[in-house]
């Protein structure tokens, strides 16, 4: 009897688990959003201008953009922190504005600032979360020893938070949110001030929660981040979105753009003309240095002896293109109708 009870609660659990695995609603699902500040002197800021994204189950989704661009505002409308001012948002379903307290018990968050508690040790920062979070103390331990070994924290369960490095205290909070069993785990800038090997161990943890089926939602700044770790991005820039997609398809479009800075004894209008035939961009002059970012380094190598033919470089610099850079592209293609 008692073994046959037991059999088909397992088969339940199977069958639902089943059932979640052919549901193929997003995770995330935003419209239209916008969320409009007003500014102390009156006038107003749309920090986020429109945004549509939609994150499957289960991936790792990386929300990209210069500071400023709307990224931390987003998370905190999608975490029920703030209501927008127009469109909808939906976690797991759920809609931010009619349901936040359903929104609430699917997620959990990592906010930009730090919130570890600095006078307690790590081993009771994590047992204070969990049992907030409503988990029993043999289970809280039992998780503990699995998201201190995840996140190479083990020997650091005896310091206190006022003890450990800023990039040590922020992986910690990372892991906190790793001891309880939300669908929806949102971090911003979970990895900033992290040393690489700190960022490193705490990338590899998220990427392997996030196989046991989590959604994983992260801002950063820093494209390289989002290149090892998310399925798909958005990349957004004052407040809209300006590409989305998968890590590979942003990348062939952008990671291949160069910058070129030339040092020049003067910088002459016919000098100009030559550098603008060859379709940079963007041009930047600032007193006789000329900035100009390119698509690819053959067309900065092209430009450079082009311009070396025709008036004297003093210093010249051939880099990769920043992520700021690849936004400014972005831009500038989205603004023409070609
Ligand atoms: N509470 C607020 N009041 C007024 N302006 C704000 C507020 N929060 C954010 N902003 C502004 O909204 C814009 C987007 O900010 P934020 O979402 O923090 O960007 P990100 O996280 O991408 O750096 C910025 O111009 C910022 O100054
Ligand atoms: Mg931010």
């Amino acid at each position: 009897m008692q073994k046959s009870r037991f059999v088909g609660r397992f088969d339940l659990s199977l069958h639902i688990n089943f059932l979640r695995s052919m549901d193929n609603s997003p995770a995330i699902e935003v419209n239209s959003l916008v969320k409009v500040f007003a500014k102390r002197d009156q006038r107003t800021i749309r920090a986020v201008d429109g945004l549509s994204i939609r994150v499957p189950k289960g991936s790792i989704f990386g929300l990209l953009g210069p500071n400023g661009a709307g990224k931390t505002t987003t998370i905190r409308i999608l975490t029920t922190l703030l209501t927008p001012s127009a469109g909808e948002a939906r976690v797991m379903g759920y809609d931010v504005v009619q349901n936040p307290l359903a929104v609430r018990r699917q997620i959990c968050v990592v906010v930009q600032e730090n919130a570890i508690e600095l006078h307690l040790s790590v081993q009771n920062n994590f047992r204070v979360f969990g049992r907030f979070h409503g988990l029993h103390a043999n289970e809280i331990q039992r998780r503990t020893e699995r998201i201190s070994e995840l996140f190479g924290l083990r020997e650091y369960l005896n310091e206190k938070g006022m003890d450990l490095s800023g990039g040590l205290k922020r992986r910690v909070q990372v892991a906190k949110t790793f001891l309880i069993d939300k669908p929806v785990v949102f971090l911003d800038e979970a990895t900033t001030g992290m040393d690489t090997f700190n960022k490193r161990t705490t990338i590899q943890a998220i990427k392997e929660e996030s196989r046991k089926g989590r959604t994983i939602v992260l801002t950063t700044h820093v494209l390289d981040e989002a290149e090892v770790l998310c399925d798909s991005i958005a990349i957004m820039n004052h407040g809209k979105l300006v590409a989305q997609g998968t890590v590979d398809s942003v990348k062939a479009y952008g990671l291949r753009m160069m910058s070129l800075s030339m040092l020049l004894t003067e910088v002459s209008s016919s000098t100009l003309d030559l550098v603008r035939s060859y379709q940079p961009s963007s041009i930047d002059v600032k007193n006789t240095t000329l900035d100009i970012t390119v698509k690819d380094d053959n067309t900065a190598l092209a430009i450079l002896a082009a311009v070396r033919r025709h008036t004297e470089v003093r210093h010249f610099e051939i880099t990769t293109a920043s992520l700021e850079d690849v936004f400014i592209q972005l831009l500038d293609k989205k603004a023409s109708p070609s």
